[in-house]
Order: C-alpha cells, then structure tokens, then sequence
C-alpha cells in the first residue's frame, strides 16, 4: 500500500518535472572545429569547440571531454581535453581551445567530443550531448612539409645573395 502511495507520487513528480523542463531549460550546441589550413606531423593543431546556449535558463557544471586524441596519435600541448565551465548563461556562446601535435602522419578521422550539462538547476541528471564532428583529415608528414617550406627559404636567400 505505502508503495503504491509512493509510486502514484513519484509519477506526478517526473510528470512535473518533465512539463518544467519543455519550457525553461537549457539547451546547448556544441561545434567542434579545427582551425589549421594545413595538418603536419610534429606540428601544432588548434582545435576549438564552441558551446552555444539555445536555451532560456543558464546551463549548469558543463564538462567538455574529448578522448579522441589517444596518446599513442597525438602530444597534449595546451588547453583542457577535460574541461569545466560552472556556468554558461542563455543564449550565449562560451569557447575553448585545446592545441595538440600528431605524433603521425596519414588519414586521420576528427570525432566529436562528448558534452555533460545540468538543464537547470533543480535537474534531477545530467544532459548528455555530442559535439560536431569535423571528419576525416590528412595529417601531412613533416618531411614532406618541410621540402616545400626549406625549398621556399632557400628561394629567398639566392635572391638575396644576388643581390649583394
Ligand atoms: C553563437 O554561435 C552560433 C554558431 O556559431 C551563432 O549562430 C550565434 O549567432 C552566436 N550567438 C551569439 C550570441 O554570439
Ligand atoms: C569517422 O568516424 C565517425 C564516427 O565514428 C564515423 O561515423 C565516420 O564514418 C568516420 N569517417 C570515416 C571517413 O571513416
């Protein structure tokens, strides 16, 4: 009986919660890009995730975690590939950067990073979403790279040797 009670009481209380949530909450877009023009070996990829609020009531604890660059592909140069933003208010974009260098070269597939955010504050769980994925890359190999660019130099320094 006592639990039937409480049963009857803890729907009532999801129905509610549940109602709540479809009108104020929030809602976040999470993008996640690469700003290089080019990708080498040995050298440094910026990468920027942009946390867009959609929502009319502040998202709360946000985490970003991006577990796509395994240590055995990629060098952690600088910025969080855990990160926690306490608060991201409405309708406003919040970004982060994160810089690391492929230990490799070759075809590399950019995934998304994973989003955890409270809804609102009174939200019994966290919301989990997804970033977007920027796909698949090519990582050039910095011997390849480095041709080009020394070939360039060198171009420059003849000029200017004639010219003395
Ligand atoms: C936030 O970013 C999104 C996507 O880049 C853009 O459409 C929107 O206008 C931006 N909003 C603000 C308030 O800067
Ligand atoms: C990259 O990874 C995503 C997610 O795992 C997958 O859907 C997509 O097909 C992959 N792309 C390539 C080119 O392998």
């Amino acid at each position: 009986m006592k639990w039937h009670i409480l049963f009857i009481a803890l729907t009532v209380l999801c129905a509610t919660i549940y109602a709540e949530e479809e009108e104020e909450a929030a809602r976040l877009l999470v993008s996640k890009q690469i700003l290089n023009k080019y990708l080498v070996e040995n050298m440094d990829i910026v990468i920027k995730y942009t946390i867009y609020n959609t929502g009319n009531v502040a998202a709360l604890e946000v985490e970003i975690t991006d577990n796509s660059f395994h240590p055995d592909h990629f060098t952690h140069v600088s910025g969080e590939l855990n990160a926690r933003i306490d608060r991201v208010p409405p309708y406003t974009n919040v970004s982060h950067t994160v810089v690391v260098r492929p230990r490799k070269f070759g075809y590399f597939n950019f995934t998304s990073a994973e989003v955890l955010y409270r809804r609102k504050e009174d939200a019994p769980r966290l919301q989990v979403a997804v970033s977007s994925e920027p796909g698949e890359g090519l990582i050039v190999a910095y011997r390849d790279y480095d041709k080009q660019f020394s070939s360039h130099v060198s171009y420059k320094i003849d000029i200017a040797e004639k010219r003395e």
